[in-house]
Parts: structure tokens; sequence; C-alpha cells
């Protein structure tokens, strides 16, 4: 196979300044929790805060700056915890309020900054306010907090808008009254059980400022903040024939018509509830810190989100939809650096989260990008080694970015998606309110093998996990690969430390050479990254190699080779 030779001295095109502010959220590595999923200290097989407290240690070994804790709260679990019962507890499944305090304080001990998950677009169907909503009956106020609506048709038996839920089927259903007549509709933009709130109502906005400011009494650093785009909806309620779909971008028919803008996401009224939110936050010491889990129109849109007064982050969620293409990761890289720069904002970079198929069997599917929702045993299976290859090598192109970085756990220790779950174990509501058309995210989701030789992978004292994990995952447990060399744990500990020494996460960034098919070359400060996404093995010259995502080659010059789907930090 021909070899390819990059000058790394070619043209420069600095896209990104040096950060200014200093503020940790700029360029911290933040490491998302799943709590169902890692680690379980009762035994149920569920995990738990006092299994996280427990498993901190690791984190810390691991080098990030801090963690994002999904939700915890008291809730009937019909999505996983976004369906929220009552904010200000914690779901006796994964404890009390005594296990979050100290989960707080030891993790603070230990140096890492929390971030919790705020779920202000829906809460249950189980909340005391829809109950009390759907006691008190149209035209109360307490119906006032959610978005009822008499339906169309000569009875009201039609929904009052064609709007979709994300999860599939109509976003609207009917109650029966009190009297026991067909009733009203209320808008669930997600599940059934999961009622939006009506932002319109000023009781609402002070309900949910009143919920960050008893997390923020606690000590939280911050919140992650659910459906972001999505709160206020455009009054007039126009029709809008579109299901957006999850995360991972299964939009029904994109290309099949142009729906126009929507009526419900992004509208222009989210940003003044941000900006409260962020006079909230300065009530407190110290940086705190929101991130916004927004979709929206081209990085601009998003990076609104961060302007001065809002946000302090938003995931970017074009990188992880970005194909394995060095092109138009290129493309994305930079439109994602410029429209935050633009902001003074840092760019917030993720390639997993508890949404989308893992990237190490995203990126080893004939098709990258955002890639299926969820994926079954009958379906085309993603090649595992390649995905793992891909997948660390993106990990090292995402830590050599200036910005702040995401990671879920597990991928950290390269692990794959759960491809072959049994679907009677499913309880992704996608799954079932898409006909079973869609898996859904429950194979992204887990419980996390620790040690290899434990049962259930030492997940849980008893053995017990709530989805059960694939055997061959024992070749990914932490214990396996602990001070492995080349191992992706010990490759993620090395980038994390390196990242933090050499400050890269607040340093510039500069593209070496023109944009090419198949590299990605860039410097950030004194070093240079090479991505090789390409089949022909790249030659860098003799530069001294200070991480390498894979085994590299060299040429008989003693030049070094880069081979295909493989990063390298230079220096
Ligand atoms: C986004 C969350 O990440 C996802 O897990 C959840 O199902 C929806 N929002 C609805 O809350």
């Amino acid at each position: 196979m021909t070899t390819t030779g990059l000058d790394l001295d070619a043209t420069t095109t600095l896209v990104h300044p040096p950060a200014t502010g200093r503020e940790w959220w700029r360029s911290a590595v933040i490491y998302q929790v799943y709590p169902r999923s890692f680690a379980d200290a009762d035994g149920d097989g569920m995990g738990d805060l006092r299994g996280i407290t427990a498993r901190l240690p690791h984190l810390v070994r691991l080098g990030v700056d801090a963690l994002w804790l999904s939700p915890f709260y008291t809730s009937p679990q019909h999505d996983a915890g976004y369906d929220v019962a009552d904010y200000r507890q914690v779901d006796p499944r994964f404890g009390s309020l005594a296990d979050a305090d100290a989960l707080l304080a030891r993790a603070h001990e230990l140096g890492l900054k929390v971030l919790i998950d705020l779920v202000p677009n829906h809460t249950s169907s189980d909340h005391a306010w829809f109950q009390e909503a759907m006691a008190a009956g149209p035209g109360s106020p307490e119906r006032a907090r959610y978005v009822f609506r008499g339906g169309k048709g000569e009875a009201g038996e039609q929904p009052p808008t064609n709007w979709r839920s994300v999860f599939g089927g109509p976003a609207w259903s009917r109650v029966t009254e009190a009297d026991g007549s067909p009733g009203q509709w209320y808008l669930h933009l997600f599940d059934v059980t999961q009622p939006d709130l009506n932002w319109e109502n000023e009781e609402v906005r002070l309900e949910l400022e009143s919920i960050l400011r008893f997390w923020l009494d606690r000590g939280v650093d911050g919140f992650r903040v659910d459906v972001a785009h999505g709160l206020v909806k455009d009054q007039s309620f126009p029709d809008w024939d579109h299901r957006t779909g999850m995360v991972s971008g299964n939009d029904e028919d994109p290309d099949a018509h142009d729906p126009g803008p929507s009526p419900y996401w992004d509208q222009p009224g989210v940003h003044e509830i941000y900006r409260r939110w962020h006079a909230v936050l300065e009530e407190y010491d110290g940086d705190r810190c929101l991130v916004a889990e927004a979709w929206a129109d081209g990085p601009e849109k998003i990076a609104a989100y961060t302007r001065p007064d809002e946000m302090q982050q938003a995931f970017n969620f074009d990188f992880l939809s970005t194909p394995w293409d060095a092109k138009r990761l290129r493309a994305s890289i930079t439109g994602g650096l410029q429209a935050s720069d633009a902001v003074g904002a840092p760019c917030t970079w993720v390639l997993s989260n508890h949404d989308v198929v893992r990237a190490s069997s995203r990126l080893g599917l004939g098709e990258t990008g955002k890639g299926p929702n969820g994926i079954g045993a009958e379906d085309p299976q993603p090649d595992a080694e390649l995905g793992l290859r891909r997948a660390r090598a993106a990990a090292l192109l995402m830590l050599a970015l200036p910005g702040s970085a995401y990671l879920y756990q597990g991928e950290e220790i390269g692990l794959p998606e759960h491809t072959e779950l049994p679907d009677e174990l499913r309880e992704d509501p996608a799954y079932f309110r898409t006909d079973q058309a869609e898996k859904g995210r429950d194979g992204c989701r887990v419980p996390f093998p620790w040690e290899a030789a434990e049962p259930g992978f030492g997940f849980s004292p008893t053995g017990a996990t709530w989805l059960p994990q694939p055997q061959e995952w024992a070749r990914y447990a932490v214990d396996v690969q602990e001070g492995v060399p080349g191992s992706t744990l010990e490759t993620y500990r090395t980038a994390l430390r390196l990242r933090r020494e050499l400050d890269l996460g607040n340093g510039p960034l500069a593209w070496l050479g023109d944009p090419s098919e198949t590299v990605l070359a860039f410097s950030n400060g004194d070093l240079r990254v090479v991505v090789n996404l390409g089949e022909a093995p790249v030659a860098v010259g003799t530069l001294t190699v200070v991480l390498a995502s894979g085994p590299l080659e060299e040429t008989s010059d003693g030049d070094v080779l880069v081979p295909s789907d493989t990063a390298v930090w230079l220096g």
C-alpha cells in the first residue's frame, strides 16, 4: 500500500485563539455517570448513590475534573428517571438525600466537581402537580401548570395539533375528567407519562428556580439541562407534521419534506429562562455551570445558549453526529469552535452518552454518523475491532481539542454497545412507542464491568444486574486493563494527564495543511495531532510520539507511520 507523506510545517490556519477566561468549566473533562448502571452497593442489581461514592477513586485515577449524574430523583422510571415525580428527593432505588450529600462531600474532598441533571421540560405524571391538575379540572390554576387544551372536532375527539412525540406516536393524550367524560388533551413531547410543563406560567418558572437553589444550597457545581431547547411552545399551536428523532437523529424521513420551523424546538423565548437561571447561579460562590442539551439548526443557534448571560456550555452534538470523514470532521470542529468563540464560550465535545449507540460500536457500522436508535440481534452488527480502533482515535482527537469534553461511563474502557439484548428485557419507551421498530437506548445503558472474575463483573455484591452483560465484556473490565500499557483505560489516563499538563483545554487550535479527504492534522500549542481516517498509512516525520491510539509503524528511514484509523500526539 502506498504511504501518504504529511508536511506538518505546511500552511497553518488558526481557527481558535487560546482561552482567556480561567473558570474550571472552560477546559474541564466531565464524566457522565448513569446511576442505574455504574455501581450497585445494596445488591439489588440497580446502581445507587452509595455505589457511585465508593467508585469515585476510579474517576480520580482516570483524571477527570468533574462528574455529571443522570437523574436519581423520585421517579416511576418510565423513562429511566427522566420522568421526575419529586425534584427534591432521591428515589429509594438510588438511596436517600443523605447519600446524595455524602456523594457530594466525597467528590469535593477528592477534588471533583459535581453536575446533576435537571429535567425542566416535563415532569412525571406521578408528580403531585400533575395529579392535582387531573383532579382540579379544566380552567383551573392546577391545569395551567401544564399544556392542557381542548381537542379539535365536534366533540373534541381529535388532538389539538398533529404534533408527534420524540419517542413515536402522538404528542397529545386525552384525559378522562372526574365525572367520567372524555376531556381535555395534554401535551407530552416524550412519553405519555411525561407531561410538558407550561413555561408561560410564572409559577412554573419560580418552582424550577427554587429547585435550582435547593441543589445549589446542597453544594452542586451545576446542572445539565435536559431538552433545553424545548421549554417554550408557540402559543398559536400551529400544526407541524414532523417527528424529531432521539439524539441518535432518527428523524422520520428527514429528506421527505421540509417541515418548516418547529413550533416547539428552539423558540426565542427559551433564552429569557436561561438568563434568569444564570442570575440564580450568580447568587452562589464559585464558578457554577449550566450545560444545555439543546438541538438547534447549526452551531450558531447552539452557541446562542452560551451567550455571556446564559449557560456556560452546550453540548456540540454536531461533532458526535459527524461521519468518520476527515473533511466533514474538520468542518464540524471549525464550525463549533468559531461559533462558541463568537460568544466567548468553550466548545463542548461529546462522543457518547446514554441516548446514542456507543462510539466504539457506532464507528464500526457500515455507515458512521449519528447511528440508529439502538441495535438488535437481527440488525447488521458493528465490526467491534474496527469500531474500537476508531473510537480510540476519536478519543485522542477529542481530548486534544480546546474546550470542555464529556466522557460517558465505559468510554474509557472502550465498552461497546450491547447489540444482542433480548427484546423482552428492553425498557426504553421509544421501543414500545415505535411498535418495536426502533430498538431504543437500553444497549448503551448496561451495567459497568469492573472486575472480570467477579459475578456481574463486580457491578453488584450479589452479581445481580438490571440488564444482562455480554460474557465477552470480561475483556473490557477495569481490572483487566489496569496497568496494561496501551490498553484503552491506560491510554485515556495518559491522555487526560497530558491534557492537563499541556493545558490543552485552554489552548489555541490551528489546522496544519489544507483540508484532506483522509487526514486531520492540527496543533494545540506545542502539541501536534494527526488522525488518519484513510486506509494508507501516513508518514509524519521524526517528531517524538507522545501518545498514540494504537500501534504505529516505521519507514525504513525511521519516520513514524500512522496506520489507518489511528491518532497520534506528537511533541
Ligand atoms: C434527553 C435525555 O437525555 C433522554 O434520556 C430523555 O429520554 C429525554 N431527554 C427526555 O427527558
